[in-house]
């Protein structure tokens, strides 16, 4: 299986930093992306790193993930709590799929407890700020390295 890693992020991650720092922090996603790409090093994976504000280039990497990539980290921003074209594009590949919110959804409005993606996800994290990713990455290491991981 491959081990190149996709991380995906939906829409206003691009404001990651200056966007309610109160609630997802002072790092910008160019700090996110410097931790993920350090931490993918040392993990032995490969990483590609995107982000956008449309819908269609989020279902379009994943497609393309389909023919080069082991993994998906996805955090979908707003799309998770809309978006079945993502849900179905995400339900077309098939290596592990790990959902990502940097705040705690299930803090937050009621709106935001429900996601699309989580009817694939094999893993969620929400609330554990931009660590998340990296503990995403984490867990598909595991999940690449062993048949049966606990
Ligand atoms: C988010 C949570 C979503 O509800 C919100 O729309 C976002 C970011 C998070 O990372 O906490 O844009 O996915």
């Amino acid at each position: 299986m491959s081990r190149l890693v996709t991380i995906l992020n939906g829409p206003n991650l691009n404001l990651l930093g200056k966007r309610q720092p109160q609630i997802y922090g002072h790092e910008t996603l160019a700090d996110v992306e410097t931790e993920c790409r350090k931490l993918a090093a040392t993990l032995k994976l490969g990483l590609a790193f995107h982000q956008s504000n449309r819908e269609y280039e989020l279902i379009d990497w994943i497609h393309a993930a389909r023919e080069v990539a082991g993994a998906i980290v996805i955090n979908p921003g707003a799309f998770t709590h809309t978006s079945i074209a993502i849900l179905d594009a995400l339900n077309a590949f098939d290596g592990p799929v790990i959902e990502v919110h940097i705040s705690n959804v299930h803090k937050r409005e009621e709106f935001r407890r429900h996601s699309y993606v989580s009817l694939r996800a094999d893993g969620v994290l929400a609330g554990f700020g931009t660590q998340g990713y990296g503990l995403a990455l984490q867990r598909i290491a595991r999940l690449l390295d062993a048949p049966s991981p606990r």
